[in-house]
């Protein structure tokens, strides 16, 4: 507990409780965040407070009766807490996680892995900014390289990735190739890779060559941009995943030799 002891927060200390028992009703008072933050204003000292704290700090530590030291725990839970995480945080942000079909394990790792649940000196209370807040869980030496993607090297994660929950596989903002597009538009207009062999190209999932195809070297994945490049670093230029010395060996790894 890191309570600030100034001259003001040690008197609310002291007098607070003798005052509100002296002028009896202890509940009204208790359930005003004002009341809590007599002794706990530490907590919303960062620039970003949680707009859920002006609801009532009882929101969340329903179970605690703070008219008594130390504060009694009527509940299971440590420090009263209503419910463990992530259900506490989603009984009122459930639409992050909401008939999605996928959901990034961090979730149920807790939300304050990644958020402060009072207040934080980080945009939306985040512990530290992407690239670093993902750090703290996925090997940085994996986003690193001779050659570096544009958006990885700018930290711009959560451009591409959604951090809660998404539809698309890898928890991606849009599905695949469309991920791809929306800064490489370019690569429609030409058969990509291929011109001088097929004027069609490969079927890399955009809108004139959409079918779902399998990819032959990744097994559940489909065959999309992904499939040849790699998209946060790699040893060969263009970022691509296979070495171009070998020459017509890259078309033998997916084409029958
Ligand atoms: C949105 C839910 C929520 C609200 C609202 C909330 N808390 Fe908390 N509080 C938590 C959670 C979750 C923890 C436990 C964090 C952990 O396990 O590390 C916690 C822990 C604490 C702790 C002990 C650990 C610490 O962080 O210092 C204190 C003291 C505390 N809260 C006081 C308050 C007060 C006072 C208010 C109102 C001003 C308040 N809380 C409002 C969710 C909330
Ligand atoms: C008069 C000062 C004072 C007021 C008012 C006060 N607290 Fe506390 N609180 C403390 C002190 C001191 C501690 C640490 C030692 C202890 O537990 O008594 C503490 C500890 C806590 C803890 C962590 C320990 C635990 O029991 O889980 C929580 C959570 C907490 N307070 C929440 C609240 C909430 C919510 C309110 C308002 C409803 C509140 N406090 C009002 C002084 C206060
Ligand atoms: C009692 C309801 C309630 C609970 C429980 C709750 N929140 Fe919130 N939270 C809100 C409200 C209201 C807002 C402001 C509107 C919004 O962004 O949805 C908010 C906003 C946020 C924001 C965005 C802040 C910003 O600066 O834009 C984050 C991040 C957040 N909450 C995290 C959490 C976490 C983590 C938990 C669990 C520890 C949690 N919330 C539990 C009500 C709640
Ligand atoms: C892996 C880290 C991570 C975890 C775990 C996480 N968040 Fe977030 N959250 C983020 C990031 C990053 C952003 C900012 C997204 C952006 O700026 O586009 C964010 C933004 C938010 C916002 C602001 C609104 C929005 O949609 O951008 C809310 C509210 C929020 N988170 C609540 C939660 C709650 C509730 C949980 C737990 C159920 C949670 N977060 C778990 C990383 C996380
Ligand atoms: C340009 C868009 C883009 C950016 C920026 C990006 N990613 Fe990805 N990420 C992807 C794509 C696409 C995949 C799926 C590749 C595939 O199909 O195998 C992926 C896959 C992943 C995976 C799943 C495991 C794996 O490596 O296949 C993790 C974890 C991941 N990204 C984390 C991150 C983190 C952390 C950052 C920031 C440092 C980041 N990503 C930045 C596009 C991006
Ligand atoms: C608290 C730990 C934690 C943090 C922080 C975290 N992740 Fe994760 N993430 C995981 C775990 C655990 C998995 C599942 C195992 C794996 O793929 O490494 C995962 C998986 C992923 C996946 C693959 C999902 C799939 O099913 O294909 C992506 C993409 C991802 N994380 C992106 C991010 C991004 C972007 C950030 C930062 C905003 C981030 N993660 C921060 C724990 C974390
Ligand atoms: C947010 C925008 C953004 C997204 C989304 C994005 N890229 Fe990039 N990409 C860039 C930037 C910026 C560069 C660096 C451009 C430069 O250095 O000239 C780059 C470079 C590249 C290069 C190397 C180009 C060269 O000439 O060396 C390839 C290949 C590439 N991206 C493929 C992809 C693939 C595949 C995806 C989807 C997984 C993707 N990009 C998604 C922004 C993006
Ligand atoms: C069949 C493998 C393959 C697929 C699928 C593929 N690429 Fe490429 N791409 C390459 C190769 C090989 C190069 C480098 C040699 C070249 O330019 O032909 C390249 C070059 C690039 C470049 C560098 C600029 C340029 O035109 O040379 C970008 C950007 C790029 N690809 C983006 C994408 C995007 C976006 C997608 C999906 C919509 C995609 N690629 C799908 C193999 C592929
Ligand atoms: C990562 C795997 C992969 C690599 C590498 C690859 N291809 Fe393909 N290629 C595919 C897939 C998948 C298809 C689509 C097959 C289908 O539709 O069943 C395809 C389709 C084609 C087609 C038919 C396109 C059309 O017009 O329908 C040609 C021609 C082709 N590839 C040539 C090449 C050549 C030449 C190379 C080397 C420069 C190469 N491919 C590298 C996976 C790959």
């Amino acid at each position: 507990m890191n309570m600030k002891l100034s001259a003001w927060t040690l008197a609310a200390a002291l007098l607070l409780p003798l005052a509100a028992q002296a002028q009896a009703p202890a509940k009204a008072p208790i359930k005003d965040p004002e009341f809590c933050l007599t002794c706990h204003d530490d907590l919303t000292d960062e620039k970003v407070v949680h707009p859920a704290i002006r609801n009532g700090c009882l929101d969340c530590h329903t179970n605690l009766d703070a008219s008594v030291r130390p504060h009694k725990n009527s509940g299971k839970l440590p420090h009263g807490l209503d419910a463990k995480q992530p259900d506490l945080c989603l009984s009122c942000h459930g639409k992050l996680v909401a008939n999605k079909k996928l959901r990034h394990p961090a979730i149920d790792m807790g939300c304050t892995g990644c958020h402060d649940q009072h207040s934080g000196k980080n945009p939306r209370m985040l512990k530290a900014l992407p690239p670093d807040l993902c750090f703290k869980c996925h090997d940085k030496d994996d986003f690193n390289g001779k050659f570096v993607h544009g958006p990885v090297k700018a930290g711009q994660c959560v451009t591409c990735h959604e951090p809660h929950a998404s539809d698309n596989a890898n928890l991606l903002k849009k599905p695949g190739a469309q991920m791809c597009l929306e800064c490489h538009d370019d690569i429609k207009d030409a058969p990509h890779m291929l011109a001088g062999f097929s004027r069609k190209g490969h079927p890399i999932g955009d809108e004139k060559r959409p079918q779902p195809t399998a990819d032959p070297l990744r097994k559940g994945k489909l065959f999309y941009c992904a499939s040849c490049h790699e998209p946060h670093r790699s040893d060969f230029d263009k970022m691509r995943r296979f070495d171009p010395n070998l020459g017509m060996g890259v078309c033998q790894k997916c084409h029958d030799k």
